[in-house]
């Protein structure tokens, strides 16, 4: 069953000559820590991969020293805990699916790290999703108990609540954090972690056009110099 189809949003970073506002990532990276951290993973994304994109060496390192990582076995064989490093990957909330989907009424939590790829309407799905729960479904709709009501989430019955909430998080830039802020930064963040090369891909296929243009020029210029006294 599709859900009901996202508006089609104006996203300035998926524009062609606009590349990641890094602001924005910055605070989206703060609504992925603070609030959808406690149940999704961001399992392909490591500490490093932040550096100079949202934080600073220094800032990305004490994150990663605030988790504590399995070490190699030491001499007896036991697990013993480390302090994070930048080659760290960001670690999971649940130990294994079992206990995520053990916290979560059976339902399991997906890796955000490509889910902008991964789902249909992308960037606008995402958003749709995060702001859409209406305070209650609408009349004659039976919900399941255990799921909330979600015109965007095909069956429209969605394990995950409303998480998104007006003033949750503080951001450091001042931004106001109203709900449809966080949903925004966190979503250009997630597209960000699916799409990492994007800023450079965009910047590589200009050169590429100019150098083209400047080639095609070029020829034409010969072709003419070449062929004048031909006339
Ligand atoms: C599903 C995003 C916070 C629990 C999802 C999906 C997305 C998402 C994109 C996939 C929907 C689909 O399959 O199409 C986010 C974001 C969050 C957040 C961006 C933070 C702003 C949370 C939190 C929890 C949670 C805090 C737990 C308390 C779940 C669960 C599902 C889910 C259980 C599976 C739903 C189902 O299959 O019915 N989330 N989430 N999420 N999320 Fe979240």
């Amino acid at each position: 069953e599709e859900g009901l189809h996202p508006t089609h949003y104006p996203w300035v970073h998926q524009q062609w000559l606009k590349t990641f506002d890094h602001q924005a990532l910055r605070r989206g990276f703060q609504v992925y820590r603070e609030v959808c951290s406690s149940c999704h993973s961001l399992s392909r994304v490591p500490w490093r991969a932040l550096v100079g994109v949202t934080h600073t060496v220094d800032e990305a390192k004490a994150m990663a020293e605030e988790c504590e990582y399995d070490d190699e076995p030491n001499d007896v064989g036991e697990i013993v805990k480390r302090a994070g490093k930048l080659s760290d990957y960001i670690p999971d909330p649940y130990p294994n699916e079992q206990a995520a989907r053990a916290a979560n009424q059976g339902a399991l939590p997906p890796d955000l790290s490509l889910i902008v790829k991964a789902r249909h309407g992308g960037c606008d799905y995402i958003f749709s999703l995060l702001t859409g729960y209406p305070d209650e479904p609408p009349a004659g709709v039976n919900v399941q108990p255990g799921l909330n009501f979600n015109p965007y989430f095909p069956g429209t019955g969605i394990a995950m609540a409303r998480v998104l909430y007006d003033g949750i998080v503080e951001y450091e830039d001042g931004t106001p954090a109203t709900t449809s802020q966080m949903a925004k930064d966190v979503t250009e963040f997630l597209n960000w972690a699916a799409e990492p090369e994007m800023d450079d891909r965009k910047k590589m296929g200009m050169k590429v056009l100019v150098v083209t243009a400047v080639l095609v020029a070029l020829s034409i210029w010969v072709k003419r110099y070449k062929w004048a006294p031909i006339k």
